[in-house]
């Protein structure tokens, strides 16, 4: 029998990371010590309080049946009230909260909700791949929004033709941003409001990072934002907050029926999230306030580390104020892919394509700062001696 796809796969561009996959393996059989800065997940482990309430929390039996869709209204509560005082917006935790499966889960499903084939949905540029996907997913399509530099990576809205715009149904914005690093000020969420309020436009704001900050910076979320209520929804993640990749664990606030159209796709796909890990999500804001000092000075001490690194050997990087992310522009005569084989093959440093994220992120390699400072060195070390 010929096994043969939907369209719906088929049409999703080739992995693009592939060749670095093979390329990884190639260099492994051969005995090379690769360090890995091409994954954006921490090393460092999850906070001890929030795994002793998880161990609690699976011995109890109330914990081993089908959770509620919407997440316990304990988990929905303990989010509203971080939000609130990190934040200063509140949410109504029964209709304006919604617990996810991990962020990507709800970035995954949102399109299903909102998209009908043939509408469109803007995309940044280089950008997280799933807000690509889950628009093709749901029939949509995709029109991109290049993250230029001299923009600051933030896409330039008056650039869309009126005629995608009234076509468009969804906008995805992300910052601080993965993988730019960049940040946005309130100024450039007021020009989203009001460009998805004419257009009649929901505005997804993915939030995974708003946590990780540095040197005392606190990025904004969309909803500090006068007028943000109408039109939006923003994705949070415990992930990289609390180093819970793991758990799978998220939340999506915003308007109502946003949110409760979210919650429709949900209910029809997936049970719910353990009630446990929603325990431990609870333990988690509870415990810390966020962001979570010890954590943020890894990373700082980290960046510090490969910024001045990189910019000795002459390569031009942006000192990040968010993410573990570097954004750094390959020189002269390299694409992204070949400078990306150049790193691995001559100093055994694993780093991603900006290619790789979309076509404007050509010309630009990411690294993560997930590896620890001694291993940084090292890499850096490596890589002043190769000839580039
Ligand atoms: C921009 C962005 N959004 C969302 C996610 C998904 O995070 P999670 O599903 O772990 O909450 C990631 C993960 O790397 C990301 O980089």
């Amino acid at each position: 029998m010929h096994i043969e796809k939907a369209k719906r796969i088929e049409q999703i561009p080739p992995y693009l990371f592939a060749e670095i996959d093979k390329k990884k393996e190639e260099m492994r059989k051969k005995g090379m010590d690769l360090i890995d800065l091409g994954i954006g997940d921490p090393d460092l482990p999850t906070p001890r309080p929030i795994i002793e309430r998880m161990k609690k929390a699976v011995e109890n039996p109330g914990n081993h049946h089908y959770p509620s869709y919407e997440g316990m209204f304990q988990f929905r509560q303990a989010a509203a009230n971080w939000f609130e005082k990190r934040f200063h917006v509140s949410f109504d935790p029964k209709t304006e909260v919604l617990a996810l499966i991990g962020s990507k889960e709800g970035i995954a499903h949102i399109p299903l909700a909102f998209v009908n084939p043939g509408d469109y949905v803007l995309v940044p540029s280089p950008g997280y791949p799933v807000y690509r996907v889950s628009t093709l997913f749901a029939g949509g399509t995709p029109y991109f929004l290049p993250l230029l530099k001299e923009n600051g990576f933030l896409p330039k809205l008056s650039g869309i033709p009126k005629e995608v715009a009234e076509r468009s149904k969804l906008l995805f914005i992300n910052y601080p941003n993965n993988p730019t690093a960049a940040i946005a000020e309130g100024s450039f969420f007021e020009e989203v409001i009001a460009f998805a309020r004419r257009y009649g436009i929901i505005v997804c704001h993915d939030a995974a990072y708003s946590e990780l900050a540095f040197d005392g910076y606190r990025p904004l979320s969309f909803f500090e934002i006068e007028g943000a209520k109408e039109v939006g929804i923003e994705f949070h993640s415990l992930s990289k907050t609390f180093n819970m990749t793991g758990w799978r664990v998220g939340f999506a606030v915003g308007r109502a029926e946003i949110v409760s159209g979210l919650g429709r796709v949900k209910t029809n796909i997936d049970s719910g999230l353990f009630q446990a890990i929603q325990e431990a999500g609870i333990e988690a804001f509870h415990h810390f306030d966020t962001p979570i000092p010890e954590i943020i000075r890894i990373y700082e001490g980290r960046r510090d580390v490969m910024v001045k690194g990189l910019r000795e050997m002459g390569l031009e990087v942006d000192s990040p104020r968010a993410t573990f992310y570097l954004w750094i522009r390959v020189p002269r005569g390299f694409t992204s892919a070949q400078f990306a084989t150049l790193l691995i093959e001559q100093a055994g440093i694993v780093a991603t394509p900006g290619n790789g994220f979309g076509e404007a992120g050509e010309g630009y390699i990411r690294m993560t700062l997930t590896v620890d400072e001694s291993r940084l060195q090292e890499a850096i070390g490596r890589l002043k001696k190769i000839n580039f």
